[in-house]
This record gives C-alpha cells, structure tokens and sequence, in this order.
C-alpha cells in the first residue's frame, strides 16, 4: 500500500521533517546523538532518519519494504543510505551493527505478533537503544479514520506498546511529543 502512496510521501516529506521537530528534541534530551550509527526501519522517503542526521548523527542508513518510496527517498536525501529490508527480519545486518535503531510510524501498523518480531530484530541489531516514534494519547479524528482504511492496530498499539517494551528492556521510557505522538525508548 505505501508503494502506491509514495508519490504522496515524497510530497509531504519536507511538511514531515518539520513536524517531527519536537520529537527529536525529545530524543536528544535523553541520548546523544552526535557521531551516532542510525538505523531507521520503514523509513520511508527518510523524514525521520533526516531528524537524526540534523542533530549530529555521523551515519545513517534506512530500510523499507517499498522500492517505490525509497526511490523518493534517495533523490530527496542522498546523505541517507537507502536499501530494501523487512523490519520482520533485519538478517542483512549481524547483532549489535547500530548505536541506535529507531523507527516512526511503523509498528502501530502491525497486530502483536509482528510488533514483537520488529521489536527483536530491533534489538538485535542495536548496540545500546531502541527508539519508537509512534502515536501516544489522544489521535485526532482524521488520523483515527485513516488508522481504520488502513487496518492499522494503532488502539493495541496505545493500550499494550509500554508493556511489550518492558518484556524486551530492563530500562524503558516513554515520554509525550507533540500531535498525539512520543517517544518510546528501550535500552540495552
Ligand atoms: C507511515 S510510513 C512512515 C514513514 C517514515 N518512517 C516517517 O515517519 O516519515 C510507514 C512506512 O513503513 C514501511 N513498512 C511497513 N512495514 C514494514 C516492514 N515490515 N519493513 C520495512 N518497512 C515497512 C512502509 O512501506 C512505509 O514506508
């Protein structure tokens, strides 16, 4: 489905990149991203990866299960380096190969099952933090009939994410952004 999106992605990116403002902020209060490794799976055209080179990461790479968006990706950030992956198995990459591995807007997408195998792969491959960018509290209206057309588990996700974290990490936070959205972190 985010194949045939993509054209609109790549429109939105730069409204994106500015709406994540207050997120990122939120992450570098509490870790250092400065000469950083990033992975960002189900990074889309990059938006969010674009956040972490902004703030001083030295390498940052972004995977997605659609070569359409990605090739919207690469012609709008080539800093970033763009590859096919599935967030469900990251076997291209050994354990402990980031500093840190971030995803936006992409497990609220899945039932359980998934999340919890996104959720390891994230871990595996992290060499110290996991950061979810997702929705957190109240979603506006608009954004609740676009979670239903597109049969996203975003109410699981709010309701059962802080939990399915703790099962994962001994250290965990989860802390409000802006736009009904935050941060949830996993340490290692
Ligand atoms: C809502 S978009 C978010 C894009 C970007 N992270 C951002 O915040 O701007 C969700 C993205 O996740 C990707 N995605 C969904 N499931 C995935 C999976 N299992 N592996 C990799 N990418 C996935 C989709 O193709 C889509 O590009």
């Amino acid at each position: 489905m985010f194949g045939s999106i993509a054209p609109i992605y790549a429109r939105v990116d730069h409204s994106l990149i500015k709406g994540y403002k207050k997120s990122i902020e939120v992450v570098k209060k509490e870790i250092d991203l400065k000469d950083k490794s990033i992975l960002d799976i189900g990074t889309g055209t990059g938006a969010w990866a674009m956040k972490f080179i902004q703030n001083g990461a030295s390498k940052v790479y972004g995977i997605d299960l659609s070569e359409k968006i990605l090739k919207a990706g690469r012609e709008k950030h080539p800093e970033i380096t763009f590859s096919i992956g599935n967030a469900e198995d990251l076997k291209e990459y050994p354990d402990n190969s980031f500093d840190i591995v971030t995803a936006s807007f992409v497990i609220h997408g899945v039932k359980a099952d998934r999340r919890e195998k996104m959720l390891s792969e994230m871990k595996r491959v992290s060499k110290k933090h996991v950061v979810v960018h997702d929705f957190m509290g109240k979603t506006h209206y608009f954004v609740r009939f676009l979670e239903f057309v597109e049969r996203s588990d975003y109410k699981n996700f709010k309701k059962n994410f802080c939990a399915e974290l703790k099962i994962k990490f001994s250290k965990t936070k989860r802390i409000a952004s802006d736009y009904g959205s935050g941060i949830y972190i996993g340490e290692i």
